[in-house]
């Protein structure tokens, strides 16, 4: 049994450690992981296909406000570019406006730099807690990451070419070296999002250029939106009178308009693009399995939900028969994640340990998450189990 002394020496010594900065936690950092990659620029994540770079971040990882680029996820539907150079990189905007017109990294880095600090989830992160298990990466937690994006807006570039009335949607295409008969990585999104200030051609992530892995020389950043909404190496901007047809934007990255039963089918009129984020929170720590001593423990992760804000995060020690808010983090952005902790006096004995966010569209984590045959925008109440002996 813990006794009342040494729980208070504990919870003083975090009460203690969050007053005068970080936080002290009570698991240790991760240590490189079996299944972890060794790659230039990236340190610790895990290889979720073998076929191209497609690379999840530890949990474990989620203690920072932002995270770093070698933390960061990866996630890449072909080859990247072989050859990539700022010299010879050029952007044409054309389609529905008045002036096509080609950039180069010289024109693009005279307009006015904005930055966003944005959570970058992929639309399939979570994907292999789907039950029934559905096809494509299964991705555990970690297809997820937060960083400050920056570069000229969209709509500064969109206005130079100047966008006719017929200008509904604005499709991205990316420099991806296309395997065999598979379609380009091309995709669009409304205009109004488009024309959003915070939408921007970024060129910069956590304030360096972007890295290749994450689209250098520029990528599209729209915020609070699923990653794929985020192109990378971009070429091309082409604005459309409608939503493009091809294979990312249908069937790809579409969700049906009514939750459907596993093994019925959906015609394509019944589906949608999946554009904003789900409500969502994840445990970073104590990680899932571990032993624990008893006394206080800091419960901490990360909670985000696309457009919307994160208002509440609640825990539970007890297998969610009861619930407790967390704190939050000093550190808050419109699109980015908050982080959370909370103190737990931990006793003797197993514990499932639950995490539940509420957002400011009264949107709550479900106990189970919405059924779909792509397994998009997993959201369920996060969990993870500890010994504490
Ligand atoms: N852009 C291109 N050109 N090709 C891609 O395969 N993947 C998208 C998006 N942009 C992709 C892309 C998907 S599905 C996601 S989740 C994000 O990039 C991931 O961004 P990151 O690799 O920088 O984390």
């Amino acid at each position: 049994m813990t006794s009342r002394r040494s729980f208070i020496r504990g919870v003083s010594a975090v009460a203690l450690a969050m007053k005068a900065g970080p936080l002290v936690f009570s698991w240790p950092p991760p240590a490189p992981q079996s299944g972890a990659i060794e790659m230039d620029g990236e340190d610790g994540l895990l290889i979720r296909s073998f076929r191209f770079v497609d690379l999840e971040s530890p949990v474990e990882y989620f203690r920072t406000w932002l995270t770093p680029i070698p933390h960061f996820f990866v996630r890449n539907h072909m080859h990247e570019p072989s050859q990539l150079s700022a010299a010879d990189w050029r952007l044409s905007i054309g389609g529905e406006v008045e002036k096509p017109l080609t950039l180069t990294a010289a024109d693009l880095a005279k307009l006015e730099m904005h930055s966003v600090v944005n959570t970058l989830e992929c639309a399939g992160n979570g994907r292999g807690f789907q039950r029934p298990q559905v096809p494509g990466i299964q991705w555990g937690k970690g297809a997820v990451g937060t960083a400050e994006f920056s570069g000229p807006r969209l709509r500064d570039v969109l206005e130079r070419a100047g966008v006719s009335s017929s200008g509904k949607q604005v499709a991205f295409r990316g420099l991806d070296e296309v395997p065999g008969k598979v379609p380009p990585f091309i995709r669009s999104i409304p205009i109004e999002k488009a024309l959003d200030p915070d939408t921007l051609v970024a060129t910069h992530m956590n304030g360096a250029p972007l890295t290749k892995h994450h689209g250098f020389p520029a990528r599209a950043l729209t915020p609070g939106w699923i990653g794929a909404a985020s192109c990378k190496w971009l070429t091309e901007i082409r604005v459309l009178d409608s939503e493009f047809a091809g294979n990312f934007m249908n069937p790809g990255y579409r969700l049906p308009n009514q939750p459907i039963m596993p093994g019925e089918t959906v015609k394509p009129e019944d589906t949608h693009p999946v554009t904003s984020l789900a409500v969502k929170s994840v445990i970073s720590g104590p990680p899932d399995g571990a032993t624990l001593k008893p006394g206080g423990v800091v419960i901490a992760g990360a909670a985000w939900a696309g457009e919307a804000g994160i208002t509440k995060v609640e825990i539970s020690t007890d297998g969610g028969a009861t619930w407790t808010l967390a704190n939050f983090g000093q550190e808050r952005a419109r699109y980015a994640w908050r982080l959370w902790h909370h103190e737990w006096n931990a006793k003797p004995g197993d514990h499932s340990i639950r995490s539940r966010a509420t957002d400011s569209q009264g949107r709550v984590q479900p106990a189970t998450a919405v059924w779909n045959p792509s397994g998009y925008l997993y959201n369920a109440i996060d969990e993870v189990k500890v010994h504490v002996a």
